[in-house]
């Protein structure tokens, strides 16, 4: 088998193939020819060394792939050979051959090619927690969503539409006109306007019911301002520490810094009507019956069409370097594939 591994925290061109014996399936798992695998923005934290949850280096990272199966482990039954699957991988997924636990793949929905595979499960599952399970997301309310061009950004934008709300999207200018066929009512310019006071410009001083910020640090303080009562801001990242395609622990240290350690409290909560929740996918596992459940209502949405990934780019095994680049370039409007 063919993977690429993280030998060291760096630049994109630390990113190595390297290849190995095929694994077999250990009891519980299927083994997956994969197609494609999808590249997180974890996976780029992982690599500066900036990512809390990463093993140790040498590190294969990856959080899902789509694929076919070839085998099976003990206990596990032979009719999962053959089928198109989806799989969630507790990393390990930048790899042409992978042995995943039976619990954590998905048949893929008819129609459902191995890209849009790929491009599915992080990104939908956490925009579906973010703004039903846990942002509670109702027609005619308004979300703001943060990178909206993003993978979890069009994800969410497409379940806010199919919910009847209004989208307010920030990103890098050039993605404006993409981000408006997608059916963003809004779009805000980060890089040239105060999204805060653009907020309160549209909705002539209210806030907005629903923000989802992955940027965070100073971010996360603006986005609670801009909440109308009742709101709630849902947190899942800070991209603001990756200031450069290194780790920086100054740019760290400023993220970490900016947070509003002491905005969230009970009484704030209470008198302001305002809500803050977290999310971490990757703090799941213990879960897997709540997560499929989620799989089950998002792939209904993708067979009444109301969901369609959108792949930005997809790059092959030796190219993994520019896969990196182009994010951290903030080309992507969508989701960046691996291909093996
Ligand atoms: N907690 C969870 O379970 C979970 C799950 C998935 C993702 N996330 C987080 O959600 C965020 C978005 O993930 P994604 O997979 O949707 O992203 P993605 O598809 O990799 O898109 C990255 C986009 O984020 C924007 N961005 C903001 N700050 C950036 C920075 N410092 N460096 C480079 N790009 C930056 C850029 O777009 P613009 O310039 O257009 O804004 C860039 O194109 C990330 O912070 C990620 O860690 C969290």
């Amino acid at each position: 088998m063919r993977q690429i591994w993280i030998p060291r925290p760096g630049l994109p061109e630390v990113l190595e193939l390297r290849e190995a014996p095929d694994p077999a399936a250990s009891a519980g798992e299927v083994r997956v020819r994969v197609e494609a695998a999808g590249v997180n923005f974890a996976d780029i934290m992982g690599r500066m060394g900036m990512y809390p949850d990463l093993p140790r280096m040498p590190v294969v990272v990856g959080y899902e792939v789509s694929g076919r199966i070839d085998a099976v482990g003990a206990g596990v039954t032979e009719d999962w050979i053959g089928a198109d699957i989806i799989a969630l991988t507790r990393f390990g997924g930048y790899s042409d051959v992978i042995c995943v636990p039976e619990a954590q793949v998905f048949v893929r929905p008819e129609g459902m090619d191995a890209a849009q595979g790929a491009a599915f499960p992080v990104n939908y599952l956490t925009a579906w927690q973010l703004v039903s399970v846990m942002g509670s997301l109702h027609p005619g309310e308004t979300m703001l969503v943060h990178s909206a061009g993003g993978g979890v950004g069009i994800a969410a934008t497409q379940i806010a539409k199919h919910f009847g709300a209004q989208v307010i999207g920030t990103a890098s200018t050039g993605k404006h006109e993409a981000l408006r066929k997608l059916g963003v009512d809004h779009c805000i310019d980060y890089t040239r306007e105060d999204f805060e006071t653009r907020v309160r410009e549209i909705t002539h001083g209210r806030g907005v019911e629903l923000i989802l910020d992955a940027v965070g640090g100073d971010s996360f303080k603006k986005s609670w301002r801009a909440l109308a009562a009742t709101g709630r801001l849902g947190m899942f990242g800070l991209s603001a520490a990756a200031t450069g395609k290194q780790r920086s622990w100054l740019g760290f240290a400023r993220a970490a810094l900016s947070m509003p350690w002491l905005q969230f409290t009970p009484l704030a909560l209470m008198n302001e009507n305002k809500s803050a929740f977290g999310v971490n996918l990757g703090h799941l596992w213990g879960e897997i019956d709540r997560i499929s459940n989620w799989m089950e209502e998002l792939f209904h949405l993708y067979r009444e069409g109301a969901l369609k990934p959108v792949i930005a780019a997809s790059f092959s095994f030796s190219e993994a370097p520019k896969a990196h680049h182009y994010i951290q370039d903030r080309k992507n409007f969508g989701k960046v594939l691996l291909v093996p």
